[in-house]
């Protein structure tokens, strides 16, 4: 079994939380800055992990204390504590210092969230929340005012009373929340339907009918890196051995540096945040089992590192082939409309295409092995999934194949986001076409809204 370990979702969330400081705070860098959010499960557990890389102070509630204490442990949080002012006065610390730290408030997020506001100063910049909402009443949130055993003892033997907590404690929730975002702070939705099902308990969420006041990170954030084709690029050394992952994670640095010195302005920061990802990658350990590694690239870089790791394998540099993968979480991987294909706006969001096409055309490319399926998580009946492998085994073949394969797998997904008006999508199209004049992709007419308005009112 290849198996990517717990880095895939650190190296997705540190990209957010840096994407998400360059877009609503304008900075390149985040160092004294807070991040507040909640969840130290499965997933969710990255956050503090992700904000050290991403060089800020973060401060994640989590209710349950096996969950907390597992991550303090691992050296995924840096600070365990159930008193909220230690909280703060480690929060003013570091802000002061502009030091780097992990804060886990072992307690209820609500009450994390009130004591913020409570603060005369604002000591928070960004904002997000990682309980598992898709199943909120099932165990997923845990409401304020009651203790953990308790919560868990009224939800098998009052469900309704239990709903009525969740409710109540998502609507003090956002409160919190509005109060410190009408101070400055962003807050962004993490794709665990916490908007959804905060609307649905009556907080104040809305913008409107049909809108939410706050942004979802893969519909704000991570859409405009996949729209300029950058995505979670994987390989595996299937020799196991950790020296032939060490050197392949030099290559790809190498690249990413190169690329990166001569890229447009718009990817070149993209280039940046993954060199000092790949850089840092061996010393923050996540590897577990496989020896494999996951990098955002576009398909200018998944094809040079493809073509450069093949080479290693022909040249014997490595002791065994190097298969290359990627998440579904991609680019053109994924048709979801409340999340991956969120950002693609023309209402053709809530078709299923793309993955499809990808899954189809990847195995025409010569894949090794395609795979097409339903999401999990959040997903489960709600995304499909488009998937590939190909073994990268030194033959000319295999590098011709690599490449030719990504490039459809990449590109396929920008043109059909460029063709709904993505701005970044048609800016990467147009350059694709510039370096390739046999690709040829319709780009969208566009017309102005108060014209389009003026044809129906
Ligand atoms: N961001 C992403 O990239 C991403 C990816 C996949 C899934 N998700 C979604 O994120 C959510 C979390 O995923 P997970 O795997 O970490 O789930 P999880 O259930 O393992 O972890 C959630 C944690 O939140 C804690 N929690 C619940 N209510 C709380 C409260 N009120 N205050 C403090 N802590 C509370 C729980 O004790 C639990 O440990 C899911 O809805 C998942 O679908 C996000």
């Amino acid at each position: 079994m290849l198996d990517i370990g717990p880095q895939g979702i650190v190296h997705g969330t540190t990209l957010t939380i840096l994407n998400a400081g360059r877009k609503y705070l304008g900075l390149n860098e985040l160092s004294g800055k807070v991040f507040v959010t909640s969840g130290l499960g499965g997933m969710s557990g990255a956050q503090p992990k992700a904000s050290t890389i991403a060089g800020c102070i973060s401060v994640t509630a989590e209710v349950d204390l096996k969950a907390a204490t597992k991550r303090l442990n691992q050296g995924w949080v840096d600070v365990l504590t159930s008193d909220l002012d230690e909280v703060m006065t480690n929060v003013k610390e570091a802000r002061s210092h502009k030091k780097v730290l992990s804060i886990a408030y072992h307690g209820n997020v609500v009450d994390l969230w009130e004591k913020f506001v409570a603060e005369p100063e604002l000591l928070v910049e960004l904002g997000s929340d990682q309980t598992s909402c898709h199943n909120v009443f099932g165990g997923g949130y845990y409401p304020a005012g009651v203790s953990f055993e308790q919560a868990n003892e009224i939800m098998h033997k009052d469900p309704e009373e239990f709903k009525r907590l969740v409710q109540a404690s998502l609507r003090r929730q956002v409160k919190a929340i509005s109060a410190l975002a009408s101070r400055g702070m962003r807050f962004w939705d993490y794709g665990n339907a916490f908007l959804f099902e905060a609307s649905r308990a009556g907080a104040d969420v809305m913008k409107d009918a049909t809108h939410f006041k706050y942004p979802s990170y893969v519909q704000d954030i991570m859409g405009d890196i996949f729209s300029l084709g950058f995505g979670p690029f994987r390989w595996v050394c299937t020799s196991g051995k950790s020296e032939d992952l060490a050197l392949t994670d030099r290559v790809a640095g190498d690249i990413c540096s190169s690329l990166a010195s001569k890229s447009n302005e718009r990817s070149k920061k993209q280039y940046e945040d993954n060199l000092k990802w790949i850089e840092q990658a061996g010393e923050h350990k996540l590897v577990v089992g496989s020896q494999a590694r996951i990098l955002y690239s576009d398909h200018i870089g998944r094809s040079a590192i493809a073509s450069a790791f093949n080479e290693l394998v022909k040249e014997g540099k490595v002791a065994g082939p190097i298969v290359i993968s990627r998440d579904h979480h991609d680019v053109s991987g994924t048709d979801s409309p409340y999340r991956e294909t969120s950002n693609i706006e023309d209402g053709s969001q809530f078709t299923s295409d793309m993955a499809v096409q990808n899954f189809v055309g990847d195995a025409i490319r010569t894949a090794t092995w395609v795979a097409l399926h339903n999401g999990g998580g959040v997903g489960v009946g709600m995304a499909i999934n488009g998937g590939h492998g190909l073994v990268l085994d030194g033959t000319e073949e295999a590098g011709a194949n690599a490449r030719s394969m990504l490039y459809w797998d990449v590109l396929n997904g920008v043109a059909r986001r460029a063709f709904s008006g993505n701005e970044n999508a048609e800016f990467t199209i147009e350059e694709a076409m510039k370096l390739n004049p046999q690709l040829e992709i319709t780009l969208p007419v566009k017309c102005d809204d108060s014209v389009l308005h003026g044809l129906f009112h």
